[in-house]
């Protein structure tokens, strides 16, 4: 996300749009491409929709998870340059940022990153595309995220401002890995970001309210973050996302998923009139389209 302006983000998801409306005319665009996905840590989406993303525009997807390739013995950048010379593209889901950084810096293709402790932008790029599809505009939108400050909010704090949204972060702490320093300061500087510790006054004429688990998915099911865990549970419990803080507003309902139905979010606000959960979901395929139509040179923004 750092890499891409306010109007790149928006020609992206633009062209995501248009490539959703009209999937027949991508079909061969990436004929013999071959992308690589390799994951550290478990995936529903994000494997899912970049693995038929890449068929359906011609190309082929290998799944590669960590623990069963060389990756777990060797030098991560001597496995990243191998692994460059024999695909076209690759997407990679890691722990630690500061890895994927020497997996691009080794690399002789592009590097996706499909999820880290700081940052998950091809989600955030889904979101706002899918915010564009029920809105029709982006800029001048208020966005308020409840929960805990993590990865997701950071991107999606990050991918508001510079496309001229307003983004209220309503959460009681940082998840410690998370904290990034240099966006915290654009984002404060951008005049659109501001956090509000009381929910219902952070929701005040949002459009878009949006959350996510409170516990990372690396240590959700860990004996050894159980204590931290029900700590968090009793901590974050009043900026659940629910039906008493929702109902009756306008506010556009999202989670990126997995969703702890009962926890960051109650039942009634999953399926209510305002949800575009699902619709978000499904955005992750069309994005990860026009990200990697973007990145091998199909199409410019
Ligand atoms: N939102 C998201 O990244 O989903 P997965 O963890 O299932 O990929």
């Amino acid at each position: 996300m750092k890499e891409l302006n306010g109007k790149q983000i928006e020609n992206l998801i633009d062209k995501a749009i248009e490539i959703k409306k009209n999937q027949q005319k991508w079909w061969n665009s990436l004929d013999h491409k071959t992308l690589a996905m390799i994951f550290q840590k478990t995936s529903t989406r994000t494997r899912v929709s970049f693995e038929v993303g890449m068929t359906q525009l011609g190309g082929h997807a290998i799944f590669m998870d960590w623990r069963t390739t060389q990756f777990t013995m060797s030098d991560i950048k001597d496995e990243s340059k191998c692994l460059s010379r024999f695909v076209d593209i690759i997407m990679a889901r890691l722990v630690k940022h500061s890895d994927l950084q020497k997996m691009a810096d080794a690399s002789g293709v592009p590097v996706i990153n499909g999820l880290c402790e700081k940052y998950h932008p091809c989600q955030s790029l889904g979101d706002l595309m899918t915010i564009k599809e029920h809105k029709g505009k982006l800029n001048g939108l208020k966005v308020v995220y409840l929960g805990i400050g993590n990865n997701v909010s950071n991107t999606l704090s990050l991918a508001c401002t510079r496309t001229g949204m307003n983004f209220t972060l309503c959460a009681p702490e940082m998840d410690p890995p998370c904290i990034d320093e240099e966006l915290l300061k654009e984002v404060k500087g951008s005049g659109l970001y501001e956090e509000e510790k009381d929910p219902k006054k952070a929701v005040q004429g949002a459009d878009v309210v949006y959350t996510d688990t409170w516990v990372n998915m690396e240590v959700f099911t860990d004996p050894k973050f159980e204590k931290e865990k029900e700590r968090r549970m009793k901590t974050f419990v009043p900026y659940q996302l629910n039906r008493k803080l929702v109902e009756g507003t306008d506010a556009l309902v999202m989670h990126d998923m997995p969703i702890h139905k009962g926890y960051e979010i109650d039942e009634w606000s999953i399926y209510s009139p305002n949800s575009i959960i699902f619709d978000q979901g499904e955005n992750r395929l069309h994005i990860q389209k026009a990200i990697m139509l973007w990145l091998l040179g199909k199409i410019k923004l």
